[in-house]
């Protein structure tokens, strides 16, 4: 049995009556909105749809399930994103706190929905001037920032599909990025900083646009000064921010584009070596944001709303960007990390803004733990009203601490488990209605059919372990991988899988007893890496692009704070030369910095090992579950009958 579920016959706890009392979802009012989901999904979604989302033209169709798998939500509707996120809050509360910025160096700017309109705005009418239109791709390459979200909303007032590349990639990472989506436009900074360091950021899309030379689509690059470091510009192609918007119009009318119309592009990992480009729709993606908002983080107007994640991935698009602006919220946004300077940096956040929803990572639970009770007890928290956490599974013990000292057992955590290409909380804790169980993400939020199957697709009895899946359409789903559809039906609709019926999520899960969900882990070679998601493909191709490198492999290992880290084995180039004492330290090290350069500092190994070889099948296919079980200390259960290089395994375990 394991861990979690050894924790969960022993513990649960009930939300607060106070909570419950005042929730926006209370047990009636979700048992009915179960029932409608259960009776007819799609007219429950058209009718949530018509209510919360504000349309420029009522759609009259809701799903198009004919196209299976490539799902149409109310299709002949038109509406823009960034209209019902800013403009339809400027008639009741146009002064109230959109944005609350907090830089690194812990300056404060604050944005009223107005001021964002306004800037949102300008911005809209720079990237118009310089050619974008409808449909138009642009890359965003920016720290997690207010300026980030301005440019969001200005592509998404414009038409322009914007995909956001994390500010911590590199240069080749990014390059990739640009060419996949055929970028006009790259949106970046002088520099950023974090924890009190200084990083580059236009110079790495410098090298970028270097790497990709000839085949550029790119037409220009805009610079937001940010630390005024020293910044080379290319004259005609590169200009600053403040130079765009000077004489820019305040006013920017939306394009009305229709529900379909993809909102953007957000590449994440799979399980081959090259990032998939999730693409999400608009009306549907917008839909689950809002919904999610109001059920599952019980949103109420003067909540402030803090959300840690940073905008390059997609929990800062839909919980820091879209969801909260859509339904008017005041958000926080603080630039840095949070340790930084000092580890109290998170809780006096908390204090001094009188933070109500706190939605972060267990990798940044179990970091906070790590650092004593002592400092957030030192904190006036008492503005907490409702936790949350995604990403990863949770541990019993990082929740216990969560719930307990942070939030003084008055404040439910909503386990929010979802994906990119899922666009919001699809299984979740609905705060004030269901008890809590530590570790479990709870049950699908109304509306969302999810079951775990086997791979016939058999539903499966409770406490069955099998593959999670969503056996329903819903609006905020993936729509396709840019440039790959073939790629999105085989990753999401395998038939290996449920016979192609099912969204398959690549996770591993089970119910317990009494239904709750409880997930396990990724079923693909996909690492999870402070919640983070990393393909262990993309790490070994670029390791094995050193050229001291024969091959490489990749496998996760359990971590304390980060759930899992990166541990590659790997074999230098002329057999059985396996560098031994300070010439592998070094050469551990140059390594590192390799795939750092390649891919990010996020992917690099924290561990190398260097072996004569790797454990392989006779057909040449290495036996990943294996190191995984050498990593782990685990005893090698599994049949090694086919393994060619039997020696080999002392070896690795050594
Ligand atoms: O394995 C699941 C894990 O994170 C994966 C999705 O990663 P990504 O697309 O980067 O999105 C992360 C943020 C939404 C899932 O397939 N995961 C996400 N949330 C949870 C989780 N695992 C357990 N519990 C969660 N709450």
């Amino acid at each position: 049995m394991s861990q979690l579920s050894m924790f969960k016959d022993t513990q649960v706890f009930l939300p607060s009556k106070k909570f419950s009392a005042a929730a926006n979802l209370n047990k009636q009012k979700y048992k009915i909105l179960q029932k409608k989901a259960e009776e007819d999904y799609v007219k429950f979604w058209a009718e949530l749809a018509t209510e919360h989302i504000t349309w420029h033209k009522q759609f009259t169709k809701t799903l198009n399930e004919n196209s299976h798998p490539f799902f149409q939500w109310f299709e002949d509707g038109k509406l823009n994103v960034s209209y019902n996120c800013l403009d339809r809050h400027l008639k009741n509360t146009p002064h109230k706190t959109a944005i609350i910025f907090e830089s690194d160096s812990g300056q404060i700017e604050t944005y009223t929905y107005k001021e964002l309109h306004a800037k949102v705005c300008k911005f809209a009418n720079g990237l118009k001037s310089l050619g974008a239109r409808c449909g138009d791709r642009v890359i965003i390459y920016l720290p997690h920032s207010a300026e980030a979200i301005i440019a969001m909303q200005a592509c998404a007032r414009i038409g322009v599909i914007h995909s956001v590349v994390f500010a911590g990639f590199s240069a080749r990472a990014l390059g990739d990025r640009i060419i996949d989506a055929k970028a006009k436009i790259i949106i970046t900074a002088d520099e950023q900083r974090r924890g009190g360091k200084i990083l580059p950021l236009k110079n790495e899309v410098n090298a970028a646009l270097e790497l990709i030379g000839k085949a550029t689509t790119v037409e220009h690059v805009i610079v937001q000064r940010k630390t005024g470091g020293e910044t080379w510009l290319v004259h005609g192609r590169d200009l600053w921010w403040h130079d765009l918007i000077r004489d820019q119009k305040d006013i920017c009318s939306s394009v009305w584009v229709t529900s379909e119309h993809p909102l953007f592009i957000l590449y994440t990992s799979g399980s081959t070596g090259v990032p998939k480009g999730v693409v999400h729709a608009s009306g549907g993606y917008l839909l689950g944001a809002v919904m999610s908002m109001k059920w599952v983080f019980d949103y109420k107007p003067d909540d402030v709303f803090w959300c840690t994640a940073d905008v390059g991935w997609i929990t800062g698009h839909t919980y820091v960007c879209y969801g909260p602006l859509a339904v008017g919220a005041t958000i926080i946004i603080y630039e840095g990390v949070l340790t930084y300077p000092t580890p109290n940096r998170f809780w006096e956040i908390i204090e001094r803004n009188q933070v109500s929803v706190f939605y972060t990572a267990p990798t940044a639970i179990r970091t906070l733990m790590k650092l004593g009770a002592e400092l957030p007890n030192k904190f006036d928290l008492s503005s907490l009203r409702l936790l949350g956490s995604v990403g990863e599974p949770i541990n019993p013990k990082a929740w216990l601490w969560f719930y307990e000292v942070v939030g003084k057992k008055q404040c439910p955590i909503v386990d929010t488990w979802w994906q990119t290409e899922t666009g919001c909380a699809m299984l979740s804790t609905i705060p004030g209605v269901n008890q809590l169980k530590p570790g479990s993400c709870n049950f699908p939020v109304p509306g969302i059919i999810a079951d775990i199957i086997d791979e016939a697709g058999n539903a499966l009895d409770n406490t069955a372990t099998g593959y999670l899946v969503i056996k329903k359409p819903f609006p905020s789903q993936i729509r396709t991988i840019w440039n790959n559809p073939g790629r999105y039906i085989n990753s999401y609709f395998p038939q290996s899988i449920g016979c192609g019926k099912y969204y398959v999520a690549g996770d591993s899960a089970y119910k317990d007893e009494d239904g709750y969900f409880w997930i396990l882990g990724r079923i693909d070679d996909v690492l999870n890496v402070s919640g983070h998601r990393l393909g262990t493909m993309e790490i070994e191709s670029a390791l094995a692009a050193n050229s001291i490198l024969a091959e490489a492999a990749v496998v996760g290992k359990p971590h304390e704070i980060k759930g899992e880290s990166v541990f590659a084995f790997v074999v230098c180039k002329g057999g059985n030369t396996r560098p031994v004492g300070d010439e592998a330290r070094r050469l551990e090290q140059e390594l590192k910095d390799w795939v750092a350069g390649r891919i990010g500092s996020i992917a690099k190994p924290d561990e190398i090992k260097f072996v004569d070889n790797l454990p392989k099948t006779r057909s040449g296919k290495i036996m990943r579950r294996l190191l995984r079980s050498i990593v782990r200390n685990e005893e090698i259960t599994q049949d090694v009958s086919t393994l060619e290089n039997f020696t080999i395994l002392e070896q690795l375990k050594n």
